[in-house]
């Protein structure tokens, strides 16, 4: 370091780095040896920051017990194969959708002149904003396909039986829901693709006997997909469906928690 502190500054990065390491290394020392020497002295075992924060929170408001009430329940052996994980998967992926989902509203705008417009800076200026998309796209199909195996494992050992028929509702509402997320996703970009699709989808939803007219009506504010339909799936995207699918999934869990998950054939 002697040349930069005589004023000439060539090669500063390699001294600095040599600082850092044995800086760094001389903190795990310190740290070590007063780790030993207080289970030593106090004759207790060494308890890391993160139990200790927890104790803290804990003494104050008494939070463990209720919270271990809730969480700690042992999985049995038979669930541990890969298609008792199908549902926690699909719910994991409802996780990355609300994360990825709420960066992208950061920076994309509902409207038929700043949409695709607001897309196309996402993709092109906005940091990661290219792979956060991505990532909101491919975990969405992701979530259909996961949703549907999770739903055929559970036909499959037919776990939709007495006294779990219930849950089986439930999540057919779930499907629907998930479904209803990629459709109405699909419109945002606000190009001729999502355009036609919905006008496409909106159709077939027409076509449906009785409710369907009503129904065409709902999804497109109107005989015609226009801006206000736009408004409309950007309202159910990001504000009621979240709700309705955090609501149902609330309750799936709390059934399959009341009633175990169902002992394999
Ligand atoms: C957002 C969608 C969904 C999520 C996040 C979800 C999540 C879960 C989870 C974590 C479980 C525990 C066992 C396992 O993972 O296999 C479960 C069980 C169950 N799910 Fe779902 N699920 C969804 C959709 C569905 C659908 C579409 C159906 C059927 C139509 C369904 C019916 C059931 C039933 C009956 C059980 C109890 C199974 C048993 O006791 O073995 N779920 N779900």
């Amino acid at each position: 370091m002697h040349c930069h502190l005589a004023g000439e500054d060539k090669g500063l990065w390699t001294p600095l780095l040599r600082w850092s390491i044995f800086g760094l290394a001389g903190l795990v020392f310190a740290f070590g040896f007063y780790r030993t020497t207080s289970v030593w002295t106090t004759r207790t075992p060494w308890k890391p920051i993160s139990v200790r924060a927890v104790d803290w929170v804990d003494e104050r408001y008494q939070v463990k017990k209720p919270l271990e009430a809730v969480l700690s329940k042992p999985v049995p052996k038979f669930a541990l194969r890969w298609w008792y994980c199908l549902g926690g998967i699909t719910a994991f992926l409802f996780v990355i959708q609300a994360v990825t989902g709420i960066m992208l509203a950061f920076y994309y705008k509902p409207t038929p002149e700043h949409a695709l417009a607001s897309i196309q800076f996402i993709e092109t200026e906005v940091r990661f904003g290219a792979s956060i998309r991505a990532i909101h796209h491919w975990a969405a199909n992701g979530m259909i396909v996961m949703c549907i195996a999770h739903m055929l494992r559970v036909f499959i050992v037919g776990a939709y039986k007495a006294p779990r028929e219930l849950n089986w509702v439930n999540g057919v509402v779930l499907l629907i829901l998930v479904l209803a997320f990629g459709f109405t996703g699909y419109l945002l970009p606000w190009d001729q693709r999502a355009f036609w699709a919905t006008t496409v989808g909106s159709e077939i939803a027409g076509s449906i006997p009785v409710v369907g007219e009503l129904l065409l009506v709902f999804l497109r504010v109107g005989w015609t997909v226009s801006e206000l339909t736009l408004s409309r799936f950007y309202a159910l995207h990001i504000i009621l469906l979240p709700i309705l699918t955090l609501a149902m999934m609330g309750l799936h869990f709390l059934m399959i928690r009341r009633q175990g998950i169902a002992q394999p054939l």
